[in-house]
C-alpha cells in the first residue's frame, strides 16, 4: 500500500487513525483523507500532523456519495488502498433523522465500492470500518463473534449492517479484496461531545446535569481510540481477504458506572470543593427509544490471528481522556459553537 484514501479522516476515530498512521504505525507511503466536513468533522484536527507529514498527507473536502469526487480523487492520487471511516455515526441522531444516515452509510459506502471496482488493477484493499451494533444487543450473558447474526436495531446499525452486507458482496462476486472490522465504543480525545463520555466529562466540569437514559443499566464495552487504530491497521496489513474482525477492549461497564466514576475522577483532577460532589448533577431521564441493553465483543480471532491486543485500561484511559478534554477547552467551544463550520465555510466554501 502506497497511497492509502482514508474517508471521514478529520472525524474523532479517523483523524487518530491519520495521526497514527503516519507518525508510529511504520507506514511509509501517502494518505489522501477524504471529508465532507459534516458538523462532526474538523480539519483542525490534524493541522499539525498536516505541516509535518508534507507531501504523505493531502486532504480533499467531499462527498463519498460523489462519483465523480471519488473517481478524480482516485485518478489523481493513484490510490491503491482505501480505508472507510466516513459515516454518520450518532444513533441518537439517527433517531431524530435517519435519512443521512442511509444516505452517507449505505449510498456512500456503495458509492466507493464501485469507484473501487472501476480501479479494481490497482485496489489492493478495502477495508471498511464498522460497529458491533450491527449484532443487536446481548442479554446478560454471552458475547458477539464474527459468527454472530446480524439484528440492528436503530437507523444508524441498520445503516451500517446495509453497509458491511455491500462489502462482503463486492468481494464474494466481484472478488474486491476487502476486509471488515467491527468495533465496540471507542473513548478518547477527539470525540465529538454528544457522545456519552465527552459529553459527561464537559458536563460535569461545567457543573451541568450529567443525563442518564433510563436506569443507566445499559452496558457498553470501551475501547481506547489508539487501540482501535492499532487493530485498524493490523487487520489492513495481515487481515485475511474476504474476512471479518471484531474489535473490543473486554471491558465491560454498566453506564451508571462510567458516569460515576467520571464524577469522581473531575472531582480529583478538576476540584469544585465549595460545590460537592458531580454525582450530585447525574440526572435519570427518558430512555432512548430502542436503546440497545448490552453489548460485548469476543475478540479472540483478532488476538490469536493477527496478535493485537489492547494496551490501554479503561481507569487510565478515562484519566488521560478527562485530561485532553480539560487542557483543550478551546477546541470544545469551537466544535460546540458551530465556530468551525463557519471556518469550514471561509475555507472550502459550502
Ligand atoms: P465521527 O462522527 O466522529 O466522524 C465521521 C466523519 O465522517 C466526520 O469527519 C464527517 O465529516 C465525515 N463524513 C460524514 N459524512 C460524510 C460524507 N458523506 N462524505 C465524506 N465524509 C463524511 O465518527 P467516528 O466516531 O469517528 O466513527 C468513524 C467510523 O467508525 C464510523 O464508520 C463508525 O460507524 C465507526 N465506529 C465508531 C465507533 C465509536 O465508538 N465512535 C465504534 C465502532 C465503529
Ligand atoms: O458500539 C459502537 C458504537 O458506539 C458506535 O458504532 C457508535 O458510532 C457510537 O456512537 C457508540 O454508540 P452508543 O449508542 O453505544 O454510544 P453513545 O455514546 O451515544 O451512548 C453510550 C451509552 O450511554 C448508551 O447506552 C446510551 C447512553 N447515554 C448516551 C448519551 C449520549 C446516556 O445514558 N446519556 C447520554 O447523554
Amino acid at each position: 500500500m502506497q497511497a492509502i484514501l482514508v474517508t471521514g479522516g478529520c472525524g474523532f476515530i479517523g483523524s487518530n487513525f491519520i495521526r497514527y498512521l503516519l507518525t508510529e504505525s511504520g507506514y511509509e507511503g501517502r494518505v489522501v483523507n477524504l471529508d465532507k466536513l459534516t458538523y462532526a468533522g474538523n480539519p483542525e484536527n490534524l493541522e499539525e500532523i498536516a505541516r509535518q507529514a508534507g507531501q504523505r498527507y493531502r486532504f480533499a473536502k467531499g462527498d463519498i456519495c460523489d462519483p465523480a469526487a471519488v473517481r478524480a480523487i482516485f485518478q489523481r492520487e493513484r490510490i491503491d488502498a482505501v480505508c472507510h471511516f466516513a459515516a454518520e455515526s450518532h444513533v441518537d441522531r439517527s433517531i431524530v433523522g435517519p435519512g443521512a444516515f442511509i444516505e452517507t452509510n449505505v449510498q456512500g459506502t456503495f458509492t466507493l465500492l464501485e469507484v473501487a471496482r472501476e480501479f479494481a488493477a490497482d485496489v489492493k484493499l478495502f477495508h471498511h470500518v464498522s460497529t458491533d451494533e450491527v449484532y443487536g444487543s446481548l442479554g446478560p450473558v454471552g458475547y458477539f463473534t464474527e459468527e454472530t447474526a446480524y439484528r440492528p436495531n436503530s437507523p444508524y446499525s441498520a445503516s451500517k449492517a446495509a453497509s458491511d452486507h455491500l462489502v462482503r458482496a463486492y468481494h464474494h462476486t466481484y472478488g474486491l479484496p476487502v476486509t471488515v472490522s467491527n468495533c465496540s465504543n471507542n473513548y478518547g480525545p477527539y470525540q465529538f461531545p454528544e457522545k456519552l463520555i465527552p459529553l459527561m466529562i464537559l458536563n460535569a466540569a461545567e457543573g451541568k446535569p450529567l443525563p442518564v437514559y433510563g436506569e443507566g443499566r445499559n452496558v457498553r464495552d470501551w475501547l481506547h481510540v489508539a487501540d482501535h487504530c492499532r487493530a485498524v491497521w493490523a487487520v489492513m496489513q495481515r487481515g485475511r481477504r474476504g474476512q471479518t474482525y471484531n474489535i473490543g477492549g473486554r471491558c465491560e461497564r454498566v453506564n451508571i458506572d462510567t458516569v460515576t466514576l467520571i464524577c469522581d475522577l473531575v472531582d480529583e483532577m478538576l476540584p469544585d470543593p465549595g460545590a460537592g460532589p458531580r454525582r450530585r448533577l447525574i440526572t435519570f431521564v427518558k430512555d432512548r427509544p430502542g436503546h440497545d441493553l448490552r453489548y460485548a465483543i469476543d475478540c479472540r480471532k483478532i488476538e490469536t490471528e493477527l496478535g493485537w491486543q489492547p494496551r490501554e485500561t479503561f481507569e487510565s484511559g478515562l484519566r488521560q481522556t478527562i485530561q485532553w478534554y480539560l487542557d483543550h477547552r478551546e477546541w470544545v467551544e469551537r466544535v460546540r459553537s458551530g465556530e468551525y463550520q463557519r471556518w469550514v465555510k471561509l475555507h472550502y466554501g459550502a
